[in-house]
């Protein structure tokens, strides 16, 4: 594959817990500008790939590039800072804060670098305040959250708390977008909104999304590519159509409790 083409690289990873392989040499690359879905049973190592991504884990081997550039030895907030942003699978969020705050908050916790300029003038200071103002609304709004801007996020319905987690990744401005089981736990019709933001995501932004989902369904309508896992290892890459029918998958689906 031309090395311009490729977003991201993960090259031979592997991460243990004590006996636990978590990742057993898994490679693969994510394609600028596609969505590619994750997929595998409980326990396969799907948020494990996530964390390594993120510098939240440390491979024992393996190397990541992003963008072209090895990233495997950065700290989290650096791999932030180059356009790396997530969400959880278990939301965490500040519950005790407003839509706007949680989404302001994440501006400044992954964007002071000009802190020290910033406590000094004046100046600078207002317009970078501005700047992180406008970037919120327009997510605010792009997310139709106009409604909650102003309410506790702890208040809200799982499914919004889940919307504005996503609007916190949005507000780093980040180039690759990694959504672990973004629409888990929701009804029907938080699914189909949630759907859809992603792929407005997609389409109007041009973001190169990798994301976790366990509904096969789902998958096989959003994602241009997928990649599966079982017990840490890589078991099929292809298309959905591809995945949907590779041996191994199936079994490795069908040997789930669900
Ligand atoms: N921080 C951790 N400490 C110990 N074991 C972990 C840790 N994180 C993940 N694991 C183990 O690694 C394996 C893969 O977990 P995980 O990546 O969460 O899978 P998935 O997201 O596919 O369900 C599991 O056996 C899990 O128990
Ligand atoms: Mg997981």
């Amino acid at each position: 594959m031309e090395q311009a083409s490729v977003k991201l690289q993960i090259h031979d990873i592997s991460l243990s817990f004590g006996g636990i392989r978590a990742l057993q040499a898994v490679s693969f690359s994510v394609r600028r500008g596609e969505i590619l879905a994750v997929i595998g049973p409980n326990g396969a190592g799907k948020t494990s790939l996530i964390n390594s991504i993120t510098g939240f884990y440390r491979p024992d081997a393996g190397a990541i590039i992003f963008d072209g550039r090895d990233i495997t030895h950065l700290p989290p907030y650096k791999r932030a800072q180059l356009g790396i942003s997530r969400t959880f699978q278990n939301i965490a969020l500040y519950t005790n804060m407003t839509t706007l705050d949680n989404l302001m908050a994440a501006r400044h916790i992954h964007m002071r670098s000009n802190m020290l300029t910033g406590a000094l003038f004046w100046g600078p200071a207002q317009r970078e305040e501005i700047e992180h103002r406008r970037v919120v609304e327009e997510i605010i709004d792009f997310l139709e959250m106009e409604a909650i801007r102003k309410t506790t996020v702890g208040s809200l319905s799982y499914g919004l708390r889940k919307r504005v987690e996503l609007g916190r990744a949005l507000a780093l401005e980040p180039t690759l977008l990694l959504l672990d089981e973004p629409m888990a736990g929701m009804n029907v019709e938080e699914k189909e909104d949630m759907a859809r933001f992603i792929l407005d995501i997609h389409e109007r932004q041009g973001m190169t999304i990798m994301l976790i989902e366990h509904d096969m369904g789902l998958v096989m309508d959003i994602s241009d590519r997928v990649v599966a896992l079982d017990f840490g290892c890589k078991i099929a890459e292809g298309t959905p159509d591809e995945i949907k029918n590779d041996e191994r998958v199936i079994k490795a689906y069908l040997g789930q409790v669900q």
